[in-house]
């Protein structure tokens, strides 16, 4: 089969890290005997320079008749002036928005030869972490109503936290049917003690747990659950939450995990067009050194090939050559220990795909 696939290799680290996952597709592609075929688009930083806008029109024409997108990652101190009208974060939100992918799925694995990355004692972690955070993307305060003003001589500014019911009900409907294919449990993450939206949210949940009696559900504020990570994160299996709380806890997640440069993403909405990125940012102070942690992309590709291209098998070979290189002591300096084997971006890609190409 042959496969379109948007590249948008953004800014900073983006074109070091998503050319490794690249080349890991192509050693999937040969192996199993699938066309992947590349577009690359410009978004973020590089398309203000070179555009005047973070989302030129025609990267969303190319991203909508895809496939799948891939994405490195955007933004950078460049782009940084918190007065400027245009920044890189508008196009991965326009993007977002505009392929309408209003679901974020984002699996913090600790995987064993990491255990001793994990902040986290021995005796929490022993028994592995395997959340998917189900984080809501398209609303909420990130697309509500906003605006600064001055009332009565003094500047003041607000953003605005609005759900509606349809937009609760297919997020929840995601996070439940993530559950039934896992390990049955669901926490809703909210502030129903505060706000009107959690507790629109809450209602939701609940109305909903009524047509999938096998999941256990239970809602947790999301302060609790802040510290409930750090505490105890094996309780977890699959937390739903709005696209804010979402955004904190899976970065919180993720350092629970090991290294924020270990976490994948998938971006999705109805039909099988997704955006996978890493979860990290663009790292623009270690752009180009060769020395970034490429296996969030690569675990990233993975994601396209199970949800965009239905190609369970594929992906697998993927996770499990990731695995294996880990397991074999190989670590760029995000992971790197004592005793085990210093490696660069490329290096580790090179690493991956051999084991792939060694992989059944
Ligand atoms: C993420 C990022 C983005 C977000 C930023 C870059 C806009 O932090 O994907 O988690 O807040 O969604
Ligand atoms: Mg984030």
């Amino acid at each position: 089969m042959k496969y379109n696939i948007a590249v948008i290799e953004g800014d900073g680290i983006g074109p070091d890290i998503v050319t490794e996952a690249i080349k890991v597709l192509n050693t999937v592609g040969e192996k199993f005997n699938h066309k992947f075929e590349y577009e690359y688009v410009l978004m973020g930083g590089c398309a203000i320079d070179k555009e005047g806008t973070p989302l030129p029109e025609a990267t969303l024409d190319v991203c909508k008749k895809s496939d799948a997108v891939l994405l490195g990652a955007v933004g950078g101190p460049k782009w940084d002036d918190p007065d400027s009208k245009v920044r890189p974060e508008q196009g991965l939100l326009g993007l977002r928005n505009g392929l309408k992918l209003y679901c974020n799925l984002r699996p913090a694995v600790l995987y064993a030869p990491l255990k001793n990355e994990s902040p986290l004692k021995d005796e929490i972690v022993k028994n592995g972490i395997d959340i998917c955070i189900v984080r809501e993307l398209t609303g909420g305060i990130y697309f509500g109503e906003r605006g600064t003003e001055v009332i009565d001589g003094v500047k003041s500014a607000y953003d605005t936290e609005r759900y509606n019911v349809n937009e609760i009900r297919r997020i929840a409907k995601i996070a439940f049917e993530t559950a039934m294919k896992r390990n049955k449990k669901l926490t809703s993450v909210d502030k129903a003690n505060i706000l009107d939206s959690s507790k629109l949210w809450r209602s939701i949940v609940n109305e909903m747990a009524k047509d999938y009696p096998e999941v256990e559900v239970n809602h947790l504020y999301v302060d609790n659950t802040a510290m409930q990570l750090v505490k105890d994160p094996t309780q977890f299996d699959v937390i739903v939450t709005s696209n804010m709380f979402g955004d904190i806890l899976s970065d919180e997640a993720s350092m629970v995990t090991g290294s924020i440069g270990m976490l994948p993403s998938a971006s999705l909405g109805d039909g099988t067009l997704g955006v996978y990125e890493p979860i990290h940012g663009s790292a623009p102070d270690i752009a180009g050194m060769g020395i970034a942690n490429p296996l969030a992309t690569i675990l990233s590709t993975a994601m396209m090939l199970r949800h965009s291209f239905s190609l369970e098998k594929e992906a697998k070979i993927i996770e499990n050559a990731v695995l294996n290189v880990l397991e074999d002591g190989y670590r760029t300096g995000d992971i790197m220990t004592e005793g085990k084997t210093k490696v660069g971006t490329v290096e580790m890609g090179d690493l991956v795909c051999k084991k792939i190409k060694e992989g059944k």
